[in-house]
């Protein structure tokens, strides 16, 4: 687990941006990120489905993914890690080209159109995803909010984006990703037994 300090992310000054791979986790397979990963239920599960891979959790409230990190220890899995840290500051934290995948789990929908500049999709962190994440790097999108998944494929297909897969209520369609259907996390597990529709998309940059 990492916490830098603003000053230790603005100056660089643990030169982790970059060089996450040999750095933090002592390899240089592909990185993958989850952002606003509360527990880090998809950091944990994906990390045991992928070991060819690492696995970063980032939130800004740390004791949240306490029980993610506390999973990873008890069973040594060594290609997840987790980030307390505000996602604001991605592109300052990693180097460009450096990410693989981007998991963006159950995201605040922020519905407020005050709120729009704290929503993860709004076009000011896409710009942010899309220098960090290498040029065929693909960002999936999970969440419970009709309003998020509307609002991003509109904005996905205004900007020309490639849409890789999109569909409004993945456990009542045949054919959405196992890595989308067989993991639920904390938030997702409480909209399911609701009855709340999981939407997602997987999209790439142009
Ligand atoms: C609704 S929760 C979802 C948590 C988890 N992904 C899940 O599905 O159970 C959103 C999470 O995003 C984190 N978060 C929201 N905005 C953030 C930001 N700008 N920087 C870092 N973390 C953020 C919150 O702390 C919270 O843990």
């Amino acid at each position: 687990m990492v916490q830098p300090s603003r000053e230790e992310v603005m100056e660089n000054t643990a030169q982790l941006k970059g060089n996450w791979g040999q750095k933090f986790f002592g390899n240089n397979n592909p990185l993958v990120l989850e952002l606003g990963c509360g527990k880090g239920e998809y950091s944990v599960n994906l990390a045991k489905i992928s070991p060819e891979k690492n696995f970063l959790g980032i939130d800004i409230k740390g004791a949240r993914f306490w029980r993610g990190a506390k999973i990873a220890l008890e069973e040594n899995l060594r290609n997840v890690g987790f980030l307390r840290t505000q996602i604001e500051l991605v592109d300052q934290i990693f180097g460009e080209n450096e990410v693989d995948e981007i998991w963006i789990t159950f995201p605040d929908p922020q519905i407020k159109y005050k709120r729009t500049k704290h929503r993860l999709t709004n076009e000011t962190f896409l710009a942010k995803y899309r220098k960090i994440l290498k040029p065929d790097g693909v960002v999936h999108l999970k969440t419970d909010s009709e309003f998020m998944h509307g609002y991003t494929l509109g904005l996905l297909h205004g900007l020309g984006e490639i849409i890789e897969y999109a569909h409004h209520d993945v456990y009542g369609s045949e054919g959405a990703p196992a890595a989308v259907t067989n993991i639920q996390t904390y938030y997702e597990n409480q909209y399911l037994e609701i009855g709340k529709k999981i939407t997602y998309i997987r999209f790439r940059f142009r």
